[in-house]
């Protein structure tokens, strides 16, 4: 098992299973139905260079639930880095203060760069368009957890990749783990520009996934199993980009694309935030209510998940079984 977590590249189709088998073991500590103060003293830096709702404050909750506590910093204003301070020095101060550091930040590579610096294990939370493996490792538990609710394979599943594919960190760990899983078919629909980069599309065809591109919403999507739509991430974009930048309705995921175009179990995915801005187009609201909308349930398995990957990494997994046993 990895000593950090920076990307999917670091983790074998065994990994991934063993924390999936460990995120179902702390559904009932993530739910507050068990307690085990595992991690009591020890100390979580929760370093946010970029904005963040659910990474920032589910891995919060996963380590507090776990009995330790957390320091976080938001933005580089609050941060010595506003003072010309380096990644490295950053992190060689943080390890003396704490036993794990989750990192965002807009610079791909950068949290490699910072990890490298130190012993104490770093998560990866984004950085820039790069990864954001826990994301995908909490995806892939959502799939596993749809799926056997609907008695669904993972073997052959059929997924639909949409939105934002070059600046979608998200759909880049995911993919690379899906690939661990083959054979699955997947397709990639994306606006022109925002396609999924050529080199993940190689690298995941030769580990055995077949790849499709289509070029809008607009096709025969029956046998889909899941729908995984992005935000479009304007905030990456050069000036060029933006400059008339205007995406039409044939990119939205809704209700009716989802009956006319998929099928009643197919289910809907998104990594949020969705863009609720009146030129937004990545999904829509009126799926709200719509059972096949797992997105809330996808935010809700970030806990477990996360708290498996500080079990695993911190090496506390059996501690935690035997706090459970005895509850
Ligand atoms: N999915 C995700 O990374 O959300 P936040 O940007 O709110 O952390």
């Amino acid at each position: 098992m990895m000593s950090h977590l920076l990307s999917i590249d670091s983790l074998s189709r065994d990994d991934i299973d063993h924390l999936m088998r460990v995120a179902a073991k702390m559904e009932p500590v993530a739910q507050r139905r068990k307690v085990t103060r595992v991690l009591e003293g020890a100390v979580l830096g929760n370093l946010f260079f970029e904005a963040s709702t659910r990474t920032r404050v589910s891995f919060h909750t996963a380590f507090s639930r776990l009995g330790g506590s957390v320091c976080d910093t938001t933005g580089f204003t609050f941060s010595s880095m506003a003072k010309g301070e380096s990644l490295y020095d950053t992190s060689r101060v943080m390890a003396g203060y704490c036993d794990a550091i989750v990192m965002r930040h807009p610079d791909q590579g950068s949290v490699a760069e910072f990890a490298s610096a130190t012993h104490v294990p770093v998560i990866n939370a984004g950085d820039g368009p790069g990864e954001h493996p826990s994301q995908a490792l909490l995806d892939f538990y959502t799939i596993e957890k749809e799926f056997a609710r609907q008695g669904k394979a993972l073997k052959g599943a059929h997924v639909l990749m949409t939105g934002d594919l070059k600046y979608g960190r998200t759909v880049h760990s995911l993919i690379k783990l899906l690939s661990l899983y083959a054979p699955m078919r997947i397709t990639l629909v994306a606006p022109p520009g925002l396609e999924m980069p050529q080199h993940l599309i190689d690298r995941v065809s030769k580990q055995g996934l077949d790849v499709e591109v289509c070029a809008n919403l607009n096709n025969d999507f029956s046998d889909v199993d899941v729908v995984y739509t992005t935000r479009i991430q304007k905030e990456r974009f050069t000036a060029e980009m933006s400059e008339g930048f205007n995406l039409s309705r044939d990119y939205t995921v809704h209700k009716a694309f989802l009956d006319q175009h998929c099928n009643q179990s197919t289910i809907v995915m998104h990594p949020l935030p969705r863009d609720s801005r009146p030129d937004a187009n990545d999904l829509d609201v009126d799926l709200n209510g719509d059972p096949r909308l797992a997105i809330f349930r996808q935010t809700d398995n970030g806990i477990p998940v996360r708290m498996a990957i500080f079990a695993t990494l911190l090496k506390v997994e059996d501690q935690i079984e035997k706090d459970l046993r005895d509850v």
